[in-house]
């Protein structure tokens, strides 16, 4: 059984399908990259795999339970399972990085503090920030924010992660620390959905990459696979573009 089973999900902005019917499948421990020309859905996907963009049509299964998006009260259910982390970072400024790790699994989980901590300072260690616990997020370069969002998002221990473009608004020599992080998470056995047009690093952790355009998969495959010989001629046309540098 898939971890993770898409079918034919389908996602509307007002009266413009944006996702036309995609159906894709990971098992546990798995990577998914999604990749694809800007506004081809990539990030519609992870938006409506968590509730945000209203689901118009398909199924979505996680770990075996149908996930329904029809009513606030199941939205949140489906939501609780999930995490995703933007290119904007988002944390509380005014706290501590500690303080953002553990806000929710306190307050929202009600999760023991003494937990919550010791798992706190251990996602901490794993994205190499074992001694930022006690600086205030303001203090960081954005890699190391970045590094704190992913912390702070596996704090809620989610069954699947997704990340949009989370290395999109760093500068270049930040870009590698965050995407080491990503390994890491990867190597522990995170499931991830991951949206990048970081495509050497796709190429290494993915186990699968699905190139989407038009709302709908083009073509899906191992990184190797459907970068050095993609079968469509969009898939081509677009690999022959952003694989040249
Ligand atoms: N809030 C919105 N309201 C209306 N249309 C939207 C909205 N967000 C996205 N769209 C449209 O949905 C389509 C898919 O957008 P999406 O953001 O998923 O693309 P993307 O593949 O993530 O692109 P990019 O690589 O630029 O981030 C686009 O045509 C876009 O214009
Ligand atoms: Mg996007």
């Amino acid at each position: 059984m898939a971890h993770l089973a898409v079918n034919d999900v389908r996602a509307k902005y007002g009266a413009l399908e944006v996702l036309k019917g995609i159906s894709f499948s990971i098992e546990k421990g798995e990577i998914a990259a999604l990749v694809g020309p800007s506004g081809s859905g990539k990030s519609t996907v992870l938006r409506a795999l968590m509730g945000l963009t209203p689901v118009t049509g398909g199924h979505v299964a996680l770990a075996g339970d149908q996930l329904d998006y029809s009513n606030a009260k199941s939205v949140r259910a489906a939501r609780d399972r999930m995490a995703i982390v933007f290119q904007q970072y988002n944390l509380f400024q005014n706290m501590t990085v500690m303080q953002n790790l553990t806000l929710a699994p306190l307050k929202i989980k009600r999760w023991p503090r003494a937990e919550v901590e010791s798992e706190a300072r251990r996602l901490l260690g794993l994205v190499g920030l074992g001694d930022k616990a006690d600086a205030y997020s303001d203090q960081l370069s954005g890699g190391q924010q970045q590094r704190v969002a992913l912390a702070r998002a596996l704090a809620l221990k989610p069954q699947i992660l997704l990340l949009d473009e989370v290395t999109s608004a760093l500068d270049p020599e930040l870009v590698n620390e965050v995407l080491d992080a990503v390994g890491k998470l990867a190597a522990e056995g995170m499931t991830m959905i991951i949206v990048s047009h970081e495509m050497a690093f796709v190429r290494e952790v993915a186990d699968k990459v699905i190139f989407m355009d038009g709302g709908q998969i083009v073509e899906s495959g191992e990184p190797a696979a459907l970068f050095d010989s993609p079968r469509t001629d969009r898939a081509r046309d677009f690999f022959s573009k952003i694989l040249r540098h």
